[in-house]
């Protein structure tokens, strides 16, 4: 197993352990816990990796809003001019809120509503995924009603196996998602019919948290013999969206870089003229951020001994969820033997677990670190056993801006009633 840790701005100093120039016990002081803590500095280094990487190809970097979705991570992003991807209305609401480009923005996902196809009309965004027959009648609908013409890619499954987690698989023609393959050639034609639709590019996801690159090669072989066939019957498209997906480092995964993922697609790319379009999420904020917390009791058991901290399933799901693996590090260890631990929270379920078998050098009141909770971590959060969801904070040099104060129980009520 590696020993250097997957958040790269996080470092072990007199005082334990500093994200960029603050200390984390000071953030605990300041904010209390548990806290989401992000650096600006890995968020930044994280998509000019894949700046980099695309080099000076026609390319747009469009975050998938969901791994993370607060206004002050999306306004880093908006700043060094990302687009966005969304699945709602409401993370369209998020990246303007944010400062994003609506031009920039491309709406995924299989169930839009009217309402969210006007709302994304109105706001100009750069292209609808469209995900069935059904929502291209829909959108067409919608677009005529406005007076509008609404620029569309069919999202087209490709069939193809990313060996991940069956949860976050997409692009297997079992899955929900996108178009068949074998359809994609009708619906473009019949999309060329609709005055209201504007062809502008074709994409494909095929699932998260992949660590090796061929099978999005062999998708992107799939799709692009797609385009070439569309070219031929004289429908051209300006873009080509390869999705999201690339994986991280969690625990002892060794996950291509940008660059290396990349290489096997932009070499398929040569000598043609489509812009690129990716779409990722965890590779961005993943690394970038942790969840700080504090443990409130130590508690020996027969079989096994329990820490049991301030954080909690509603605050961190993916170890209840999907059996996934955070490192858990100690703020400052103790010069004491560790001890094994489950790592648990105060929800009453046994799936209330941050981590399993844990060794930690700790006693009651310590401060741990979860890491690699940047993505998918705030936002599937909740409010399980009416716990208020944590604050977040984004570190940048020496400054820590809160992002998102702590939720009041105030917030929790707020709308509810009980009968009159
Ligand atoms: N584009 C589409 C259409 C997607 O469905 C997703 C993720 C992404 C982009 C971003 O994928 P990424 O680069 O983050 O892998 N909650 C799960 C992950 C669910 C991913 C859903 N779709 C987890 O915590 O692992």
């Amino acid at each position: 197993m590696t020993t250097a840790l997957p958040v790269p701005t996080l470092n072990v100093g007199p005082a334990g352990l500093t994200l960029e120039g603050v200390a984390l016990a000071d953030i605990a002081e300041r904010f209390g816990t548990p806290t989401y803590v992000y650096s600006r500095a890995a968020l930044t280094a994280a998509y000019e990796a894949y700046q980099q990487a695309l080099g000076q190809r026609k390319a747009l970097v469009c975050y998938a809003v969901k791994a993370n979705s607060s206004l002050g991570i999306l306004s880093v992003f908006a700043r060094l001019g990302a687009g966005f991807d969304i699945v709602s209305g409401g993370e369209l609401a998020r990246v303007l809120a944010a400062g994003g480009d609506a031009g920039k923005v491309i709406f995924s996902g299989v169930g839009k509503t009217r309402d969210e196809m006007r709302y994304a009309l109105e706001a100009g965004i750069g292209c609808f995924n469209v995900e069935s027959a059904a929502e291209l009648d829909r959108l067409a609908e919608v677009a005529a009603s406005m007076g509008k013409r609404a620029p569309i890619a069919f999202r087209v499954n490709p069939d193809v196996n990313p060996n991940t987690h069956p949860y976050i698989s997409t692009g297997l023609r079992s899955n929900k998602f996108g178009v068949a393959f074998t359809e994609a050639l009708d619906l473009y034609r019949k999309a060329a019919t609709l005055p209201h639709i504007e062809i502008s590019g074709i994409d494909c996801h095929i699932g998260s948290q992949l660590l090796d690159p061929a099978p999005m090669a062999e998708a992107t072989d799939k799709i692009l013999g797609l385009v070439d066939q569309l070219a031929s019957e004289g429908i051209k498209l300006d873009h080509i969206d390869l999705g999201g997906g690339l994986g991280i480092r969690y625990r002892d995964e060794e996950p291509p870089t940008p660059t290396e993922y990349l290489k096997p697609l932009l070499e398929r790319f040569a000598g043609r003229d489509e812009a690129l379009c990716f779409e990722p999420g965890r590779s961005l904020v993943g690394n970038a951020g942790l969840l700080l917390t504090r443990i409130e009791y130590l508690k020996p058991g027969v079989e096994k001994n329990f820490a049991i901290i301030d954080a909690a399933m509603n605050d961190l799901a993916r170890p209840a969820l999907y059996d996934a693996y955070h490192e858990i590090v100690a703020v400052a260890p103790r010069s004491l033997p560790a001890t094994r631990y489950e790592v648990v929270g105060p929800i009453c379920e046994s799936g209330d677990f941050l981590g399993h078998d844990r060794d930690l050098a700790v006693d009651t009141g310590d401060l741990l670190a979860i890491l690699s909770a940047g993505a998918y971590g705030m936002t599937m959060s909740s409010n399980y056993n009416t716990r208020p969801r944590a604050a977040e904070v984004l570190v940048d040099g020496d400054t820590v801006h809160v992002i998102r104060e702590r939720e009041t129980l105030e917030h929790l009520l707020r709308g509810e009633r009980p009968l009159p």
